[in-house]
């Protein structure tokens, strides 16, 4: 029997992953050292791969990758994965849609409640011995409108939530109806709606042409004075030179960031200023969505090559 060779390049649950190692005709390496040149040496002799966001799938890398039919990313986004050249050389491209999205719903949740009562910062003094509680005075959620752009599996999961917080949900999405918006008991807004009426903002578009830098400086113009950011989407979608202005200017009171354009980000400017807080793309760093996204992967792997249809390419 041929056997296959898979190359897993991220770090993936171990548990999602027993499909295929226990698929005889899969040969399953897992490499998560490998820099971009032993990448580029040892892709050849793949026929497919897996990877979540940190390994940048390129049009170079997919030019070498002479034997790859599959590309499997255990995660939602594929931003890091260059798809046009992938179509050019006839290599499929899945992804796990569906099982993160609780777990990046919880997470922009946990984000938005750390953010309005500033507990990392009062966290941080605490451990540099300071007590100190007139500099960590918060906000209530209660009755605060919460500005969703991007009403898709994540944003509809965080609008449910922010409900149950008792906030007003204003949603803009393009493929979002007057009716929908109804049914789940928020308002429906266009993009200046969003940001002209919104004491918190947070993002959950993919990363595309179309909303690259999408909360750029005439944005952050639009919006009310005081407003917070959240983006546990990608980063990209917030110019970040805009976004700096914004809170140095004090138009924007704070921002938390779960991801940022470059990736990974420590000597940041954002990071150096107090109003923002952030997580290095945790979003999806749970336990159960991490194996689901294995799972999900796997399955469609395995479908691939016992030649039966993959549900996502
Ligand atoms: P989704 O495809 O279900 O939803 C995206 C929504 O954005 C869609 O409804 C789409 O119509 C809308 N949209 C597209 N262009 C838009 C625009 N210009 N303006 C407003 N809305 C627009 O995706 P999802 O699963 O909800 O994921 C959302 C984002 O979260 C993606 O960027 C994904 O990569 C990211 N993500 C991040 C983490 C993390 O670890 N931080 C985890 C999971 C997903
Ligand atoms: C995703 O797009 O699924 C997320 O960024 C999560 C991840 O890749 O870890």
């Amino acid at each position: 029997m041929k056997k296959y060779n898979l190359l897993i390049s991220d770090p993936l649950s171990e548990d999602g992953m027993r499909p295929l190692q226990e698929a005889s005709h899969i040969h399953m390496v897992m490499n998560l050292n490998w820099n971009t040149e032993q990448l580029l040496e040892n892709i050849g002799s793949f026929d497919a791969l897996i990877v979540r966001s940190q390994t940048q799938v390129t049009r170079e890398l997919i030019e070498r990758a002479s034997n790859l039919k599959i590309i499997g990313r255990a995660g939602v986004g594929v931003d890091n994965i260059a798809i046009e050249a992938a179509t050019e050389q006839g290599i499929i491209v899945v992804n796990a849609p569906n099982g993160n999205t609780n777990s990046a719903a919880e997470h922009t949740m946990a984000m938005l409640m750390a953010l309005a009562r500033k507990i990392p910062q009062a966290y941080l003094a605490l451990k540099q011995q300071k007590w100190d509680r007139k500099s960590y005075i918060g906000v209530e959620l209660k009755d605060k409108t919460l500005g969703i752009i991007g009403l898709g599996r994540i944003g509809a999961e965080v609008a449910y939530r922010a409900r149950g917080q008792r906030m007003n949900v204003i949603a803009y999405d393009p493929f979002l109806t007057k009716e929908k918006a109804e049914k789940m008991g928020i308002e429906y807004g266009s993009l200046d709606d969003v940001l002209r009426i919104a004491d918190f903002i947070t993002v959950h578009t993919p990363l595309l042409k179309e909303t690259r830098h999408l909360l750029n400086k005439e944005a952050f113009h639009k919006m009310k004075p005081g407003v917070q950011i959240i983006n546990c989407a990608r980063g990209g979608i917030i110019d970040e030179d805009a976004l700096y202005d914004a809170i140095v200017s004090k138009k924007v009171a704070g921002a938390a960031l779960d991801v940022l354009e470059e990736e990974p980000f420590l000597n940041h400017k954002l990071l150096k200023l107090n109003e923002v807080i952030a997580t290095p793309h945790l979003g999806a760093s749970t336990i159960e969505a991490q194996e689901n996204v294995a799972i999900d992967v796997s399955q469609d792997i395995l479908r691939f090559f016992n030649g039966d249809p993959v549900r996502n390419p």
